[in-house]
């Protein structure tokens, strides 16, 4: 008997941890309301005290998103016009779009096809005298690998922006990911592992000088109200979000935890299946499991087929990403094309994301791989 849809899985339910913190979460932002310190108010300031000790750094700024994060940070870092920076060919276009909005270029480097990370030999290659940054990108939950690509940055005078809208808790050599360049760059997108009700960002950072200039980057360029010292934005975390996410903070290394679980359980019951790869987690990180993504080996089977029949027996799957960025539309005037960096553009074609989530149930995982064994077997 093939399976039916009335078990439907999302691809991610926060409805579960909403029904857990929904008391205490609707206490925080009344408190806000009543409170009428709607901008930079005490939530902020101590959720940016609370996220630099979970990041074991000196300083946090919080913003209005990750993108904002990113933007701030290259633009904090003296980086625009006529500069280049090196991102992964394979991520969200954030990480790009940040570096391209400041009218820098961004330098699209491959990926290491096991772990989707950028490749540190690829960066190497991409360096030119007008290089001033790299950003990696933690992509899916798991550390780049960050001593090669920090001692090119020693070397050649770079600064490293750490893409870390996918890593919060995660490890490298046991350094919390965003601790390790200048600046680190996190995500509060409801759908992240620490994820606000609408958008939210913050930026971490060693250098105590870096904040000062963060903080006066996201209010107009002013140090003090009503006098601007230099180009800024408007981009501030949102108080009401504040107070949310520091409901949640606690709970997020459990959270983290239970994705890691939820790994194991996978491997368990797809991990028999030919054509279907599992994540690779490197030996020398933790992987917070942001996503759980298989690989499908296109020469056996279309991803995109694979995907529908999921849908069709109710599993939500994502691909992150469809379009490697150095063939999307917006950077075709940069000159790529296909070819040019084969594993971005493998990984591209074969990714497919299953759901995981804290609480998600065996049985739901069980009926995933059932659906998939059943879909894989239709396909043959
Ligand atoms: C890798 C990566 N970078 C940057 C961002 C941008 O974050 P936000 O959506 O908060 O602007 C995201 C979030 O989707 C992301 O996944």
């Amino acid at each position: 008997m093939s399976s039916k849809e009335n078990n439907a899985v999302p691809i991610l339910d926060l409805s579960l941890q909403h029904k857990v913190l929904r008391k205490d979460i609707l206490v925080a932002v009344q408190q806000v309301i009543d409170s009428q310190a709607f901008i930079l108010g005490p939530n902020v300031s101590a959720l940016e005290k609370e996220i630099a000790s979970f990041c074991n750094v000196q300083n946090a700024v919080g913003v209005a998103s990750g993108t904002d994060a990113l933007i701030l940070s290259i633009k904090a870092a003296g980086i625009g016009q006529g500069d280049e920076v090196i991102v992964p060919a394979f991520t969200f276009i954030a990480t790009a779009d940040a570096v391209s909005l400041l009218g820098a270029t961004p330098i699209f480097a491959d990926i290491n096809p096991e772990t989707y990370t950028l490749s540190p030999s690829s960066v190497a290659e991409k360096i030119t005298p007008r290089t001033r940054a790299i950003i990696p990108v933690h992509l899916y939950g798991q550390t780049a690998e960050m001593d090669p690509i920090l001692d090119l940055a020693t070397k050649h005078d770079l600064a490293v922006i750490e893409d870390c809208a996918q890593s919060l808790g995660a490890r490298y050599r046991g350094t919390p990911s965003g601790s390790m360049g200048e600046f680190g760059c996190i995500s509060f997108f409801p759908s992240k592992n620490l994820g606000s009700c609408g958008d939210g960002g913050m930026i971490i950072c060693r250098s105590a000088m870096h904040a000062e200039k963060l903080r006066s980057l996201r209010s107009h360029g002013s140090k003090r109200k009503y006098f601007s010292d230099e180009q800024g934005f408007n981009s501030r975390l949102d108080e009401i979000q504040a107070a949310i996410i520091r409901v949640k903070l606690p709970h997020l290394e459990y959270w983290n935890i239970s994705r890691l679980e939820v790994a194991h359980l996978y491997e368990e019951v797809i991990g028999d299946i030919e054509g279907i790869s599992l994540p690779t987690t490197r030996s020398d990180t933790t992987h917070i499991f942001h996503q759980y993504t298989v690989r499908i080996d296109s020469s056996l089977y279309d991803r995109d087929q694979i995907q529908k029949g999921m849908a069709s027996k109710g599993v939500q799957t994502s691909v992150y990403y469809p379009v490697p960025l150095h063939l999307q539309k917006m950077y075709s005037h940069l000159g790529y094309h296909h070819g040019m960096l084969p594993a971005a553009e493998q990984a591209a074609k074969e990714v497919l994301s299953l759901p995981i989530y804290p609480g998600i149930q065996l049985s739901q995982i069980t009926y995933i791989a059932r659906c998939l064994r059943e879909v894989l077997a239709d396909l043959k």
